[in-house]
């Protein structure tokens, strides 16, 4: 049927179901005539139900089948049901968190896992999937972080694309593609405080500059939806925001997609003293161009009556119904309302081997090595007491991985037991995740007769993911403690840590001879842990999101502005912008990481001069002084010295990510467009302006060399 025809035969009631989107328990509900709960909370009936376009969440194909089959049997246009899911980080297999992924700087292994994750979600009956998350964040105090690029526009920008890549393939209609929803919409990594769900209040320019590149390039790859954020931009909730969503979206971006609001999130406008009550919310949020409402009643409860009070136009609700109802198709759900989802293949795909061997690759190029004196890589032949909660903790998915089975996952001790013989290892838990102290002398004597002592710590899981701000971002008191005393007794001591956010451990990582961040590192991260401790792979990752000295430190991170008293240790040091108890300097900066080799970086060649628009093409020399094979990020920033708009001391514009033999030396090469050199002057256009530039590159944002470049028209 065309989309006029169906419109014309669909009563309004039925229009505004489909922009009303539930969890799969209501159907079941209702099923058994029980209006309750939930259900019951929402105001809605029963019918309601049964007209809604899209579920939020479900638990397989059998589910899905079972819920699409009733659904239909009663639907009078046999419009299919959307099926949508948070497939954030892995589907049944879990990869490491976002933020350690993106710290693998790779982003073909990251589109990898979205093709995983979205094969496996397919075959489970889900069409939609609520990622990639690419809030940009400067504020480890949020516990949503460990599902973020972390702090860099560009890294977060090519970090999305992948996702969107890897989620949607080349068709929406082919088996095992998932249609991929952006969010969150905008600027909800900004919360004061690091407080989830908090005011966000930033200026324009932060939000162009920092915040919106990364949902513009999910954009630009195709992503079919974009989520709106629980926050208000400019003092407008993001769910009823028309600058944000049919301005900015709509008309400047031409997106044609789904906008969906985020969780009750229509309704919450209430409670942020901008709709009055919830038939003006699903006023705004019509307005606004929001088609599907999740998990609040304001549009099927209210829109209907708005239209008859001629308060609002049809025509939006038509807007809407269109483009559910073409993302319907375009997902092939008329031809075959199950698409993908299959019992039997569910049993084949989900947790493949071939899946498990990427989570394994994934947390291998992901684990960030952060200190080594030369204690790493471990001697296989040594005697091991792995000490700490994380030793043989399964929950080390992260947040984020519903349908992930702790069972599945490799913990350290299986990882690190598959490589020695079971006599050279001690296990002793020394405390539990949340710092009861466990005996205290029995975990010495252990680490006492060891060569080595590998201490693994972190947060429990649920210190990050949503709701999971938190304002002390030490590991728990009684894991410090256990810390101290394990590195006092002088057994060489390597720190694992697993958490989802910059932890504040400068305390801890002075005295370890190794520290490595393991993140959430995901169903494979014991075996890949153990092959990095071991030596059998090299780590590589880098940190996408720098690590503060302390908490008094936030927001700290590398593509600040200079101040007009940036340090220069003058006789004015006082006066010059800077703590009187800690350094300005984090701790580790973003895209810090250590390996096993040693490399250098010499030899860095651009030109002097070159014309606005012509490609720069700069060269450098990386050596690998070692005897190990390893891989690095050679990292290539930008500093615009002078400009009608203050810029950051480094931007990072482009990154390689290499691997060298033993002694091998390569020339890198990276190329800047027009675009490297680009940022939004005073009347917020896209401009390149002549001048000086500092081009700089390094394994790192700290280090670097410097070249001089001059941009002419
Ligand atoms: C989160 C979203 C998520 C949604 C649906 C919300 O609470 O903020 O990121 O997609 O729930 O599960």
């Amino acid at each position: 049927m065309k989309m006029s025809q169906l419109l014309e035969s669909m009563t309004l009631k039925e229009k505004i179901g489909q922009l009303l989107q539930l969890a799969p328990f209501f159907f079941k509900h209702t099923l058994k005539g029980e209006v309750t709960g939930h259900m019951e909370d929402l105001g809605i009936s029963a019918e309601d139900i049964f007209l809604a376009g899209s579920v939020l969440g479900i638990g397989g194909a059998k589910e899905m089948k079972e819920l699409q089959t009733t659904y239909l049997a009663q639907s009078r246009h046999l419009i299919p049901l959307l099926f949508m899911a948070d497939i954030i980080h892995g589907y049944r297999t879990i990869f490491p968190v976002p933020l350690a992924l993106a710290g693998s700087f790779n982003t073909e292994l990251v589109e990898a896992t979205a093709r995983t994750a979205a094969k496996e979600a397919s075959v489970s009956g889900v069409h939609v999937t609520f990622s990639p998350m690419v809030d940009l964040v400067r504020d480890p105090r949020w516990g949503r972080v460990m599902e973020s690029g972390g702090e860099d526009p560009f890294l977060n920008a090519v970090m999305a694309k992948a996702y969107v890549r890897g989620y949607q393939g080349d068709s929406l209609n082919n088996p095992f593609n998932v249609a991929s929803c952006v969010k969150h919409f905008a600027a909800y990594g900004a919360p004061e405080g690091g407080r989830d769900y908090n005011t966000v209040d930033l200026s324009k320019r932060a939000l162009y500059e920092w915040y919106l590149p990364a949902y513009e390039a999910a954009l630009e790859e195709g992503a079919h939806m974009v989520m709106t954020a629980f926050n208000v931009v400019d003092g407008v909730p993001a769910t009823g925001n028309q600058t944000l969503l049919k301005k900015l979206l709509r008309e400047d971006w031409r997106f044609e997609g789904v906008i969906i609001s985020d969780y009750s999130a229509v309704e919450e406008m209430i409670d942020h003293g901008y709709s009055a009550d919830q038939k003006e919310a699903a006023r705004q949020a019509i307005e606004a161009t929001l088609d599907i409402e999740m998990m609040s009643a304001c549009y099927i409860k209210h829109l209907e009556a708005l239209v008859q009070e001629g308060r609002v136009d049809v025509t939006l609700i038509d807007e809407a119904v269109t483009r559910i109802v073409t993302l319907k198709e375009k997902l092939g759900l008329f031809e075959n309302p199950f698409k993908t989802a299959d019992e039997t293949k569910e049993k084949t795909i989900h947790l493949a081997p071939e899946h498990r061997l990427l989570a394994k690759q994934a947390a291998l190029e992901s684990i960030v090595l952060l200190e080594n004196d030369g204690v790493l890589p471990l001697n296989q032949a040594c005697k091991i007491a792995l000490i700490g909660p994380y030793a043989e903790e399964r929950s080390i998915l992260g947040p984020w991985s519903w349908q992930g089975r702790l069972d599945e996952a490799i913990t350290l001790a299986e990882g690190l037991a598959s490589q020695v013989f079971s006599e050279q290892m001690m296990i002793h838990q020394g405390c539990t995740l949340d710092g009861e102290i466990g005996d205290l002398e029995e975990t010495i004597m252990i680490v006492q007769q060891a060569d080595v002592c590998v201490l693994a710590l972190g947060e429990p899981s649920h210190f990050s993911g949503e709701g999971g701000s938190r304002t002390n971002i030490k590991l728990p008191q009684e894991q410090e403690r256990l810390a101290l005393e394990v590195m006092a007794t002088g057994t060489p001591t390597v720190l694992v840590l697993f958490n989802g956010r910059p932890l504040e451990i400068e305390h801890l990582t002075t005295q370890a001879n190794a520290v490595l961040e393991a993140w959430f590192p995901g169903t494979e991260g014991g075996s890949a842990l153990a092959e990095i401790l071991f030596g059998h792979v090299n780590p590589s990752g880098k940190l996408p999101m720098s690590f503060p000295r302390n908490v008094g430190q936030i927001p700290v991170y590398y593509n600040h502005l200079n101040t007009g008293r940036p340090i220069k240790r003058s006789m004015y040091y006082r006066y010059e912008s800077h703590y009187l108890d800690c350094s300005n300097e984090p701790l580790y900066p973003f895209g810090y990481g250590l390996s096993y080799s040693h490399f250098t970086l010499t030899d860095f060649s651009s030109p002097k001069h070159a014309k606005i628009g012509d490609p720069i093409q700069v060269s450098v020399t990386l050596t690998n002084q070692s005897e190990r094979t390893g891989s690095t990020v050679v990292q290539l920033y930008v500093r615009d010295l002078s400009a009608s708009v203050v810029r950051p001391v480094k931007e990072l514009k482009a990154f390689k990510k290499v691997t060298l033999l033993p002694g091998e030396i390569n020339t890198i090469t990276l190329v800047l467009k027009a675009e490297a050199f680009s940022f939004y002057n005073q009347e917020l256009r896209l401009v390149v302006e002549p001048g000086l530039f500092d081009l700089m590159v390094g394994l790192d944002s700290k280090s670097v060399l410097v070249k001089r470049l001059a941009l002419t028209d």
